[in-house]
């Protein structure tokens, strides 16, 4: 059987983006694969917050993550700082890790701004991923578009390190998906659908009601060509609602390109609000109980050691290789 980890940054309002990219398929994994999936607080730490929104966000995730539908039967569900190997194995391979190939991470870029008061965790943060990764020797990583470079990363250290050492790690694949691995914002088509926009507008959050849902996609940037037609170059706000629309419906982009033909924006909006509100409600209902009962704390006891099994053996196996007692 396939390992699959992923992680989620508690880092705000999780959104559509989040969803569709990355969460949406987890679900479908756990019945395939042998599946981690944490929340990454220590990464969230990258972006300061007061330490009980934190706290409070790190348990939304959790609460998301049964709401969706992934199952505590099948899948081990976990914080990342209650597993010590993370940050230890994150020293190990920051020692295996170059300053140039960290120089060149576009995230690393866009949110550090060249500062000099630009955080070193946020610098050395994809390797803190690649350790998440790495410890559970896993073979699938289901993220978005946007993690890419940061797959990459994690290949090139694995790799290094089982050619300088030892074949210690299991090189991972990431999995990205054909529709929905890029969302884009719905009040700017051109940048990706992101939590930390300043606009509330750009994002509908997996909890939105459906005033604002109706609200968010009524608003949202098309073009005046008024022609339900795919093509994100030249149509980059209509292309993204369609993503968006296939994704929830299950329906192809071409089926609905056809379903739409010649009747305009107003209607296609109106049935994509209606497909959204409806998908989204069911989940939100579920949030809502979890959030408010011990079953949280319950999953995350038993995911605490499952995890920490795991990722204490391959920690033993890298700190033997590198000479470490
Ligand atoms: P984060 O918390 O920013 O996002 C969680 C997941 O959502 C995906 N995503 C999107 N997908 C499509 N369209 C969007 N607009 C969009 N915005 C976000 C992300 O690609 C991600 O899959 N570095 C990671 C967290 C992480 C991680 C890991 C992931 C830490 N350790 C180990 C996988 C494995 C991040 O910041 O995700």
């Amino acid at each position: 059987m396939k390992r699959v980890l992923s992680g989620v940054q508690p880092t705000g309002m999780l959104h559509l983006g989040n969803y569709l990219g990355a969460i949406k398929q987890f679900v479908k994994l756990q019945n395939e694969a042998d599946c981690y999936f944490c929340v990454v607080n220590l990464h969230a730490l990258t972006i300061p917050k007061n330490p009980e929104e934190l706290l409070e966000r790190t348990r939304d995730v959790v609460a998301m993550y049964l709401a969706v539908g992934l199952d505590p039967e099948k899948v081990t569900l976990f914080v990342q700082s209650q597993v010590k190997a993370h940050s230890e194995a994150c020293w190990l391979l920051q020692c295996v890790a170059r300053v140039g190939e960290l120089n060149r991470m576009i995230q690393f870029k866009e949110k550090g701004k060249g500062s000099d008061s630009a955080l070193v965790g946020l610098y050395t943060y994809p390797v803190l991923m690649a350790a998440d990764i790495l410890l559970y020797q896993a073979d699938q990583v289901p993220v978005g578009e946007d993690q890419k470079q940061h797959l990459e990363l994690t290949r090139d250290l694995a790799e290094r390190f089982n050619r300088d050492y030892q074949e210690v790690l299991t090189v991972p694949e990431p999995l990205i998906g054909q529709v929905g691995a890029r969302v884009m914002g719905l009040d700017n088509p051109e940048k990706k659908m992101s939590k930390s926009a300043d606009s509330a507008f750009n994002y509908i959050a997996m909890l939105d009601d459906p005033k604002m849902i109706e609200k968010k996609l009524k608003r949202a940037v098309t073009d005046s060509e008024n022609q339900v037609r795919h093509d994100p170059a030249t149509k980059p706000g209509i292309s993204n609602l369609l993503g968006i629309y296939s994704s929830l419906s299950g329906k192809s982009i071409k089926e609905l390109e056809k379903q739409y033909e010649g009747v305009g924006y107003g209607l296609f909006k109106k049935d994509l609000i209606e497909v959204t509100v409806d998908h989204l409600q069911p989940i939100q209902e579920r949030y809502y109980q979890i959030r408010k009962s011990s079953l949280l704390d319950q999953v995350l006891a038993e995911g605490k050691e499952k995890a920490n099994a795991v990722a204490e053996e391959t920690l033993r196996k890298m700190k033997e290789a590198m000479g470490v007692l």
